[in-house]
Parts: structure tokens; C-alpha cells; sequence
């Protein structure tokens, strides 16, 4: 959604990383335009916008690979600064004549990295010698290019970090726009600022407006537009900005596919009007109930529902006098799960991954580029009130992904109740701000038990709670023993059929946030 504007910046070319959009966020909130162009943009349109740096991003491939993306060698020996990472670091020196090949064991993961700043490298610039680092590469460069010297080293003796022509070049093979690499957000500052000489003068409200612009741009003024709305963060904040260009011609879809919350439908109806958004209320449960019958391949599931979304939106559409934009909250992690970066797909998000290929209608995803926390942010800019966007992130598919094992209605009505006894625990405790994401999973696994010395044989419920800044990575939140206790209680009190309360404390990664 970015423009191309003759405002300087940074460009960030895209060699396919899953990390490229978090380079993009990290220079966001050090308040610096920047936009990505993929590898193989002409020089002429990289350098059109007359950036101050450029950012070489990490990729999957190798770079003595046939098929490897490659770089214009013009660009790093012009004057503008350059910061290559992982893969592009790799590819500043295989580009400039060193040698790149694959390291002996790889490195992944947290990786302590040890400095040596002979040559007062501007991008260390309170950074302690030595830090724990992301590294993510297998490929390693092993001879470097003339000019240039090397300043960092990780525990392996792998080279982690050179410059070259003074520091104008740096490359590193770790991820600085990793959170779990300490000084990162150090490092990009000082490539912006110290060795860029960027302005931090780019307000999230600069995204707001580039974003109308190109929303303007893109549809015309007498084409119509649907919005499949879920009531959530990402689908509100996209409606509420595409309202401002599209005005009446937006309309909004709420497709209740049997598998929301707890009173959902009603409250979510309710919020649109009182954002004067024209909403459709299209109970498909039964559809959606029966489209899923027998399903427990959570992908299978995911795609299933996926596809109906469309076929439901598509009808919508024509009874709304003909939509040609089909308008979706999809933001940058649905993105990357479903495996369009180039990376492997970890689950199709509904939205993305779960699109069948033949749609009528185009698609309009004005937030694709954002990170959850952006989407908020933006949110509260453009008025929407604070109780909708402080919701916790729900699924499209909804509960049919935390209901695994079949999907019938009596056990997604199970899981509902526990849902919401588990919820009305958190507010009650006033922990539900604090939480990233709490819900009950349903497990396809019946256990004895004893209730008024009858034997039972009921249903398992899991209990997860999670904290995290942007669902990329999440962690188990200690909730209070008090609190865990008094929602067991009251779900096998209050839901009969379950017979065994649990609770899941894995992080992600290894396990995600929702279980399919
Ligand atoms: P995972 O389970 O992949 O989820 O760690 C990351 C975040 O995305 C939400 N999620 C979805 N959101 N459509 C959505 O709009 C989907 O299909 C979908 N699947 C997962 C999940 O709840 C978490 O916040």
C-alpha cells in the first residue's frame, strides 16, 4: 500500500525472507519511511525514490544456486549506504567477488555473536562486544571480498558481520529486526540514522493517509465493495478505512458460520451500526455445518471453510448490486503462515491460503502489510472505540479449529459455553487486557471420571492463554492458580458433558497459538 514518494527513506529489497516485513515494521517505529520492492526491481526504479539507504533482506535460497535471486552490482558501488542481512549479506560478497559456502553444521536460532570494533563501525554504536543474536542460514561467506573487513564472529567461528568503504556497507548474517536479537533495534537505528542520516518524521498517521490515496487509486468512484467482517481488530480497522474513500458503496458482510463466540453475532451487528457501517447479517451455519461434516484434517477444514466464506461472500455480492471488491482484514502473519513469502505453509489462513483460485470478485487488503499492534494503533487514529479493538484476535474459521475431532454442532455448543466461562473468569479477574489471546480447545479425547459416584466418560477441554507482541512468537501466560482452579470448576459444573480441564503452557515456537 506504500507509495513511492521523493521522500528518502529506506528501500528494502526483498529476497524473500519471512522477516523482510518485520525490517519494514522495525523502521516504522523508528518513525522512517520505507517501502520493499522485490530483488529484481530495475535499478532505475529502486533509486527513483532517492532513498537514503538501502536494506538487502535475508532469503531461502543459496547464492551460488542456479536460481538464485541476484543483485545489480551498480547499486552497492554507487555512494548509498547498503545493509545486507543473511542472505544479503551473502550476496553483497558473492556479488563483489568473495566466496560463499555452505557452513559445516548451519546455525539457527539464538547465537552469541562477539564483536571486534577496530574500525569504529558506526552500526555498533552502543552495543556491548559481545550479544546473543537470531541467526537463520546455513550458507556462510568464507572468503570475503577485497575492502572489506570483518567485525563480528559467532561462538562457531562463523563470520557474523563485515563493512566495507568505511562502513557505508555492513552486512551482517544475523537478524537485527529479530526480537530476540539484543541491540537490534540499536543496530537499524544507527544504520538510519548515524549512517543513513534518515529524519525520524514518519508518523503512523503518514500510513493513513498514503493508504487512502492508494485506496482511491484503486477503486473507482462508482465501483461497489463488500467487507467480510468478523467483528475483530483486522476486518474493523480494514472497513473503517475503506469507508472513508468507498462511503455508501461499502458493504459489510458478517457471515455467521455457526462457529463464533458465545452472544458474538448480536454484538457484533450491534457495534457496526454504531460505527454507521451497513451490515449484512447472513446466518450460514447450517451451510457451513454441513460443508465441514467429517472433517478433521485441520487444512482440509481451514480450505473448506475458506471456500465457502467466498461463495457466500460472492452471493452477498451480487445481491449488494454487483461489488466488484471483495475487502478483507487480512494482515501481514495470515500472510506469512500461509506460506506466500516463500516460506512453508504453517496453516492457511482463511483469508489467504483458503481462497479457491476461481473468484468472481477482486480482492482489496489494505492492512496486508501490517503487523497486529500497527492495526490497533491505527485503529485508535480513526476513531474505532477502544473495547473493539482491544478484543483478542479470534480465527475466521472460529471455533471449527479449536474444536478438533469431529465437528458436530452439540460439541462445538460445548466448547462455546467453556469459552466463554473461561473469558468471563479472565475479565472478572481483570487480566483480559493483559492477554494477548485466551480460549478453550476442545481435544478429541473422552476420560473417566466420577460425579456423584456415577462414572463418567466426558469430553477434554484445554485451557491456553497466551502474551505476545504480534503472534509471531507467543508464550504461555502464568495465570493464577485461583483462577485456573474456579474455571475448571465451573466448566465441568456447568458443562455436563466435560468431564477434564487441562491447560496448555507451550509456547510458539514449537506449537502455535490456535492447535489446527
Ligand atoms: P497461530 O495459530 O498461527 O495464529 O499461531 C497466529 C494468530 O493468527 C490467528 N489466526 C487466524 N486469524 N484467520 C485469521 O484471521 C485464520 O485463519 C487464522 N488462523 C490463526 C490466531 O488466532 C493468532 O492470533
Amino acid at each position: 500500500m506504500q507509495k513511492m514518494e521523493k521522500s528518502g527513506g529506506i528501500t528494502i529489497l526483498d529476497f524473500g525472507s519471512q522477516y523482510t516485513q518485520l525490517i519494514a515494521r522495525r523502521i516504522r517505529e523508528l518513525e522512517v519511511y520505507s517501502e520493499i520492492l522485490p530483488w529484481n526491481a530495475s535499478p532505475e526504479k529502486i533509486l527513483a525514490g532517492k532513498p537514503n539507504g538501502l536494506i538487502l533482506s535475508g532469503g531461502p535460497r543459496s547464492t551460488t544456486g542456479a536460481d538464485a535471486p541476484r543483485l545489480d552490482r551498480s547499486l552497492i558501488e554507487g555512494e548509498i549506504p547498503v545493509l545486507g542481512i543473511c542472505y544479503g549479506m551473502q550476496l553483497i560478497a558473492h556479488t563483489l567477488g568473495g566466496e560463499v559456502k555452505k557452513g559445516r553444521l548451519g546455525e539457527y536460532g539464538r547465537t552469541k555473536v562477539v564483536f571486534k570494533d577496530g574500525n569504529g563501525e558506526k552500526i555498533l554504536r552502543g552495543v556491548p562486544a559481545s550479544i546473543d543474536v537470531w541467526m537463520s542460514h546455513w550458507d556462510e561467506v568464507s572468503r570475503l571480498p577485497k575492502g572489506a573487513s570483518a567485525f563480528g564472529a559467532s561462538e562457531s567461528g562463523a563470520l557474523a558481520a563485515y563493512s566495507m568503504d568505511v562502513g557505508r556497507i555492513t552486512a551482517l548474517q544475523f537478524h537485527p529486526e529479530v526480537d530476540t536479537t539484543e541491540y537490534g533495534r540499536e543496530m537499524l537505528s544507527n544504520f538510519l540514522f548515524d549512517v543513513c542520516g534518515c529524519e525520524p518524521n514518519w508518523k503512523l498517521g503518514d500510513w493513513v493517509k498514503r493508504s487512502l490515496d492508494s485506496i482511491a487509486s484503486t477503486i473507482s468512484e462508482t465501483d461497489r465493495v463488500i467487507c467480510g467482517i468478523s467483528g475483530g481488530v483486522d476486518s474493523t480497522v480494514a472497513a473503517v478505512l475503506v469507508s472513508k474513500v468507498a462511503g455508501g458503496r461499502l458493504d459489510c458482510i458478517f457471515v455467521d458460520h455457526g462457529f463464533m463466540r458465545k452472544n458474538e453475532s448480536k454484538q457484533v451487528v450491534e457495534a457496526y451500526k454504531r460505527l454507521n457501517l451497513r451490515v449484512h447479517h447472513v446466518n450460514a451455519a447450517e451451510r457451513f455445518l454441513s460443508a465441514v461434516k467429517g472433517l478433521t484434517n485441520p487444512e482440509e477444514k481451514r480450505k473448506t471453510i475458506g471456500e465457502l466464506f467466498v461463495r457466500v461472500f460472492e452471493e452477498e455480492a451480487r445481491q449488494c448490486g454487483g461489488a466488484k471488491w471483495l475487502l478483507q482484514g487480512t494482515i501481514y502473519p495470515d500472510v506469512i503462515e500461509s506460506g506466500f513469502v516463500g516460506g512453508d505453509v504453517i496453516k492457511s489462513h482463511h483469508n489467504v491460503g483458503g481462497l479457491p483460485e476461481d473468484m468472481e470478485i477482486e480482492l482489496l487488503e489494505p492492512i496486508r502489510e501490517l503487523f497486529k499492534d500497527e492495526v490497533r494503533r491505527i485503529g485508535t487514529l480513526l476513531g474505532i472505540p477502544e473495547e473493539m479493538l482491544k478484543r483478542h484476535p479470534f480465527p475466521g474459521p472460529g471455533l471449527a479449529i479449536r474444536c478438533l475431532g469431529n465437528l458436530e454442532r452439540e460439541r462445538i455448543d460445548i466448547l462455546r459455553e467453556a469459552d466463554a466461562i473461561f473469558i468471563e473468569e479472565i475479565k472478572s479477574a481483570g487480566l483480559y487486557d493483559d492477554i494477548w489471546q485466551a480460549f478453550c480447545v476442545l481435544l478429541p479425547v473422552r476420560s473417566v471420571g466420577v460425579a456423584g459416584d456415577v462414572r463418567t466418560y466426558g469430553e477434554t477441554i484445554i485451557l491456553r492463554a497466551v502474551s505476545s507482541r504480534d503472534a509471531m512468537t507467543a508464550e504461555s501466560v502464568r495465570l493464577p492458580w485461583d483462577l485456573i482452579d474456579k474455571t475448571a470448576k465451573r466448566i465441568c459444573q456447568e458443562v455436563p458433558q466435560i468431564g477434564r480441564v487441562s491447560m496448555d503452557v507451550t509456547g510458539k515456537p514449537p506449537a502455535t497459538i490456535e492447535w489446527e
